[in-house]
């Protein structure tokens, strides 16, 4: 008999979270999703990530800041798939309260219910940017989930589509400030191609996995790459790198959480970030789309 999994996918309304819903659905599982806002849900993302509300087979609304919100939350489940993440500046919050403290309050609730294994997102080059705090965050998540016990995949991406995105909102507003050359390497991953590698990695031997994509690319590149597809020209001005970690010294000054995920991209731009190569999908392609019409 043929006896249906069941999937918890939390940060089910992110980036990653919502191809890694379609794609646990296309392979035949029953996918229960933790979300904040449902309405979110309901349309297509800023980087053209799927609506999910109508694949979902389950959603519950919750908050991980808040325990009481997310009670049961493993009830019946097999599989817990997390991508959820702080991944922009909030007044309150820190990496740790939800990288690390909101994703263990999902682990203790796994451990409870006997869920057979745990994914986890965490990130490529983690021992280079050990001292940044929503590493660290991710990393005593990632140590904390080796220890529990339970059978667990933990995936190392280096880099986002939806992260170069970014990149391409800039060139549409006709300038780049460029922190350092811009001469370092990274292959960027489109989400649906990370989320194969991560539902492949529901079975099997506990292990971490890094994943990049199919294109290297210095990061000047793929702001020259951003601007050829808006059809302008480049205007990518560096700015040296005291200068960045000077910006961002003042900054943590009166905003510590903006100055620490800040200095998580000024960090990742002093090296490259080429991880093993993925997926098929390529990010002029991307880029093409966000511009308005495959080319
Ligand atoms: N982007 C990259 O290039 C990159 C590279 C390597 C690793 N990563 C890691 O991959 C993970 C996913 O990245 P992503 O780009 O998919 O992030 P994302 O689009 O910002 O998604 C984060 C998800 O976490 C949810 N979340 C945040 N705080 C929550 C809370 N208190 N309670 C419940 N849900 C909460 C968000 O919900 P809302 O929609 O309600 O905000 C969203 O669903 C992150 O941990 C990130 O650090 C990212």
């Amino acid at each position: 008999m043929n006896v249906t999994k069941k999937v918890l996918v939390a940060g089910a309304s992110g980036y990653l979270g919502r191809y890694a819903v379609k794609e646990f659905k296309d392979r035949g599982y029953y996918v229960r999703v933790l979300v904040r806002d449902p309405e979110k849900i309901k349309t297509v993302g800023a980087h053209l990530e799927p609506a999910i509300y109508e694949l979902a087979d389950e959603i519950v609304v919750g908050d991980v800041t808040d325990p009481e919100s997310i009670n049961g939350i493993c009830k019946g489940i097999d599989l817990v798939f997390s991508s959820l993440g702080l991944t922009s500046p909030d007044p309150k919050l820190t990496s740790y309260d939800v990288d690390y403290l909101g994703n263990k309050r999902i682990l203790d609730q796994a451990i409870k219910e006997r869920v057979s294994r745990f994914i986890y997102i965490s990130v490529f080059n983690q021992d280079k940017m050990a001292e940044i705090l929503s590493i660290k965050a991710h990393e005593l998540f990632v140590a904390d989930l080796k220890e529990s016990g339970l059978s667990w995949a933990v995936i190392r991406p280096n880099g986002y589509f939806s992260d170069m995105g970014r990149f391409f909102s800039m060139a549409q507003s006709g300038h780049i400030f460029m922190v350092g050359e811009g001469e370092k390497k990274i292959n960027p991953v489109h989400g649906a191609d990370l989320a194969k590698i991560s539902v492949d990695a529901a079975e099997g031997e506990s292990r971490e996995i890094a994943v990049g994509g199919p294109d290297i690319y210095t990061f000047r590149e793929v702001m020259e790459l951003a601007f050829h597809a808006c059809g302008k020209s480049p205007w990518i001005t560096p700015l040296p790198m005291w200068l960045a970690e000077g910006g961002l010294m003042v900054t943590g000054l009166f905003n510590r959480n903006l100055a620490d995920l800040l200095s998580f991209a000024v960090e990742a731009l002093k090296f490259d970030h080429v991880a093993p190569a993925c997926g098929t999908r390529h990010l002029t392609e991307f880029f093409a789309e966000l511009a308005g019409g495959v080319k």
